[in-house]
């Protein structure tokens, strides 16, 4: 066998090689060599993916760590991490497609929802005030034109911040908001609600010496809420981003369809696909290797969508001094997409034990879509 004249110079050059071939010839012995054998071993050997130069030009090495992390404790790679790079054009060119009002007669529930909105949120800004428009996730941040115009309008809007996990999407916000509102002050940050507050340094006034006190209107829009792995972390950090005048506005899908009828459609789909695609490029994983499925995890109470693994896999991490291998079993799945539904007491419950009040919500007309306001407990005592 060609590999029994193997010098030890090539061994020591390549040990991984020679390790997977020196079992290929104890199995190939065991076996007693019969016809089978060029399947039986490929199921039997766990095939490798490394995650691309461009996979870690994307991600800093807090993230790549918190993606092994993610990896190795719930077998996902969090949704968060795919509007980063490419992911960006992705969700904007998704967006642009599939989101965007048409003259024809496609409607955005969430433009809409804003829209039925507009009075009980402008009706809110004290007299002569202004306030600051906070937009977390903001994406490319079309949902909130008309809002911004109609405030802007009235003369109540004093700037508007872009924050996103996302660099490349915050480019893209950046440019839309200068096309539309060339006067309107915009600036912008990265930022992980999952794992921080919004900084304190962004609402300081010009001069920079001490915090502005104009109110704030965190808006947390695209049914974002439910695609995070740990919501009651997220609305405790906008918790504590908020001052007493602050409100908070989030949509999210309600109702009890979180139960699967089996039909993929909107995100779930063209989004959910395009990710696919990109998580298994980015990561190594070969098309043949894998496949997508959707589902109700019973045990996130999301809908979900994995990558199904057709063989033993290992992904190999070994970079920025990082040097991690997560074996994935045949037939294991991984989550890269989930949205998680609410019901109305549900929502309630995880508003209260996160500090947050309330105030005021709507739904669409196909009572699919919440629009929900809310503001810190009046019993809450916060440090801002
Ligand atoms: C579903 S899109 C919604 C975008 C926009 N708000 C809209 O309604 O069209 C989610 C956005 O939130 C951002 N995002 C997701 N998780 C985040 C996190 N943990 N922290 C900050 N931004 C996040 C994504 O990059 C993306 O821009």
């Amino acid at each position: 066998m060609v590999w029994e004249n193997t010098s030890l110079a090539s061994i020591a050059a390549n040990p991984f090689k020679y390790q997977i071939k020196a079992k290929i010839r104890i199995m190939a012995q065991n076996s007693h060599i019969n016809s089978q054998l060029p399947s039986d071993i490929s199921t039997a050997i766990s095939r490798t993916a490394k995650p691309s130069s461009e996979f870690y030009s994307i991600f800093s090495e807090e993230e790549v760590l918190g993606i092994i992390h993610a990896l190795e404790v719930r077998r996902e790679i969090p949704l968060k991490y795919s509007y980063k790079g490419r992911g960006a054009k992705i969700w904007d060119d998704f967006y642009r497609k599939y989101v965007i009002p048409r003259w024809y007669g496609r409607s955005n529930v969430e433009i809409e929802l804003l829209k039925d909105n507009f009075q009980y949120l402008n009706g809110n800004i004290k007299l002569g005030k202004t306030v600051n428009i906070v937009d977390v996730g903001a994406g490319n941040s079309y949902p909130v034109k008309n809002f911004v115009q109609r405030l802007n309008k009235l003369g109540k809007i004093n700037k508007y911040i872009a924050l996103d996990i996302s660099e490349q999407l915050l480019i893209v916000s950046r440019n839309n908001f200068k096309k539309w509102f060339p006067s309107v002050e915009f600036s912008s940050s990265t930022i992980d609600i999952e794992n921080t507050c919004v900084p304190k340094i962004l609402f300081q006034n010009q001069a920079g010496i001490e915090n502005d006190d104009t109110a704030k209107i965190f808006l947390h829009l695209g049914v974002t809420i439910g695609n995070h792995q740990n919501r009651d972390e997220v609305f405790k950090n906008f918790r504590e981003s908020m001052g007493k005048n602050d409100l908070l506005v989030f949509t999210n899908e309600t109702g009890s369809n979180s139960a699967w009828d089996g039909k993929v459609r909107g995100g779930c789909k063209y989004h959910v696909e395009e990710i696919y695609g990109w998580v298994k490029s980015k990561i190594g994983i070969k098309s043949e290797d894998c496949e997508l499925v959707r589902k109700y995890d019973l045990k996130t109470d999301s809908i979900v969508a994995n990558i199904k693994f057709c063989h033993n896999y290992t992904i190999n991490f070994s970079r920025m001094g990082i040097d991690k291998k997560i074996e994935i079993s045949e037939g294991e799945e991984i989550t890269i997409w989930r949205h998680h539904k609410y019901e109305i007491p549900k929502l309630l419950q995880e508003l209260e034990r996160s500090g947050l009040q309330l105030l005021h919500y709507s739904t669409d007309k196909y009572k699919s879509h919440i629009m929900v306001i809310c503001q810190v407990a009046s019993n809450y005592s916060n440090p801002i």
